[in-house]
This record gives C-alpha cells, structure tokens and sequence, in this order.
C-alpha cells in the first residue's frame, strides 16, 4: 500500500529549484531511503513533507488525502512525525520532558484544566510520563531521564528526538540524518530499533549519508541530484547506477577544486 506520494513536487529559492519536479511514492512497512550529496535537496523536501515549508507546485498525498497546504501540527496529528537535522530539543528541559512535548497532539486534557491542576489533566499527565518512560528506555535513554537535552552527547540527542517524534504515535517517521554524531555502535543499534518498528508497522523516509546503515535498514532509495530525481530502487541498484556514481564523483571533484 502507498503511504505517501509525492507528484511534481517543486521549490524555489529565489532563482534555485532546491526541489524540482520531483515525484515518488513511500510505501506503507517500508523504510525509504533518501540520499544524494549535499545541497541535494533532501532536507528542503522533508521540510515540504512535515509542513514546515510549502512546495510553489505540485502535490503531496499522504493516506490519500493533499497535505501540501496543511500546517505542521496538522500533518503531525495525521501521522507524520519527524527530526531534524540540526537537532531542535528544549535544551534546558530533561531528555524526558522533551519526550512530552512529542505528545502534545495526542493530549485529550485541555491547557485550561492543565492551567487549574485538574484531576483529569494530572491523571494525564501520568499517563503521559509512562509513555515517554517507556519509549525513553526503548531508545537506551533511560539513565537520561532528569540530564537536560543540552548535557547530552549529539547521539543521544538524536535518539531524545526520535523518541520525541514516536510520541505522537506516526505512521510515517521522517528522519534527516539520524546517525550524525553516533558511533559505530549506537549506529547498529539504531538500525535494528528502525527495523523492528517496521515490523510492527511503522513506515519511514530516511535521509542518510551513511550507505551501509542506508544498506542496513532500507527497501527501497531514492536518490536526488540538484533537486531532481535521478535513480530510484534496491540499493544494490542504485550504487551501481552510473548516473548516481557520477553524481557522487561531480561532488567530489567540486570539493576537492
Ligand atoms: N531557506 C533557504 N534559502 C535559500 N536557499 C536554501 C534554503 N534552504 C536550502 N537552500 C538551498 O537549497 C539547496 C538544497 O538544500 P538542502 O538543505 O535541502 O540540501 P540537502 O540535500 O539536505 O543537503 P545536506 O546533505 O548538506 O544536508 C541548497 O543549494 C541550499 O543551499
Ligand atoms: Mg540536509
């Protein structure tokens, strides 16, 4: 099943296509590779997918419905939950109050019960805290729980925000970069937690530099040159696509000059 189609998807930057016609489709327990050198465009598109900026043209689909005018909160409440690439944590709030605040659009107590200390908003809020307890120790983190966001290594930051992004429940999870900052192991590790979240249903779209945890986690890539499509398929393909190995040397040769 199709989780998510993107049909000739564009974005300017003043006279730059970041994003050009580009068209693909995310299928639903599947985990979809997004790679292609840098200035690719690949964070612009995750950024046109979750909300956070609006294509001049073409369409998104997600389950079937046009979310391309939507706003973020919107998009997060229909599924799609994301981190980022440089990462966006509350740097003085604990690992888990960051954790929370993934929950936010699942929370049923409103701000004014919150503001009066209900019991139905505390009764909540416990339930929330479990959650985020639980999905904390899923990630490694739970020796984390009280350190602030901004005391923790880049590794576990990126895990605080993936669980962040787990809190509100996705069926899409986009992820820029996850592995930036980890070490071999922590790499590993992420990559048997992406899969065994596919096999409970999870879909993802993953933008990763790192080809063998691309190779490790991904069924299918798609990969981006100067805002276009340029291969799409296994990545046993796509790394022998000459097209692709030119645009990797193109990017090489440019910085090596
Ligand atoms: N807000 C912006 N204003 C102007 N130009 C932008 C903006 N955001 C991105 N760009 C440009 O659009 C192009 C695509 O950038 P983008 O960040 O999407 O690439 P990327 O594939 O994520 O690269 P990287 O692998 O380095 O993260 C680049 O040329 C970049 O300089
Ligand atoms: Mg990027």
């Amino acid at each position: 099943m199709t989780m998510l189609t993107l049909n000739r998807v564009t974005r300017y930057f003043g006279g730059l296509a970041a994003v050009n016609d580009v068209s693909f489709e995310a299928e639903a327990n599947q985990i979809t590779g997004l790679i292609g050198p840098n200035g690719a465009g690949k964070t612009t598109l995750l950024n046109l997918i979750s909300g956070l900026d609006q294509p001049a043209s073409g369409e998104i689909r997600f389950m079937d419905r046009a979310i391309q005018k939507l706003p973020p909160h919107k998009i997060n409440q229909l599924g799609i939950a994301r981190t980022y690439q440089n990462i966006r944590l509350f740097a003085e709030m604990s690992a888990l109050d960051n954790i929370i605040v993934g929950m936010h659009t699942q929370g049923k107590a409103g701000l004014l019960s919150a503001a009066l200390s209900l019991p139905g908003y505390r009764a909540e809020e416990k339930r929330l805290r479990e959650q985020a307890l639980q999905l904390a120790e899923r990630l490694g983190l739970g020796s984390f729980c009280n350190t602030p966001a901004d005391a923790l290594s880049y590794g576990d930051q990126r895990r605080v925000e993936i669980a962040r992004a787990l809190a509100a429940h996705p069926k899409l999870l986009l992820l820029d970069e996850p592995t930036a900052g980890m070490n071999a192991a922590e790499t590993a590790r992420l990559g048997e937690l992406i899969l065994s979240l596919r096999d409970e249903g999870l879909a993802a779209l993953v933008i990763e530099h790192d080809m063998s945890f691309i190779a490790q986690v991904c069924d299918h890539v798609v990969v981006l040159n100067f805002g276009e499509v340029i291969a799409r398929g296994t990545v046993d393909a796509v790394k022998s696509d000459p097209t692709v190995v030119a645009a990797y040397l193109g990017e090489e040769e440019a910085a090596d000059a």
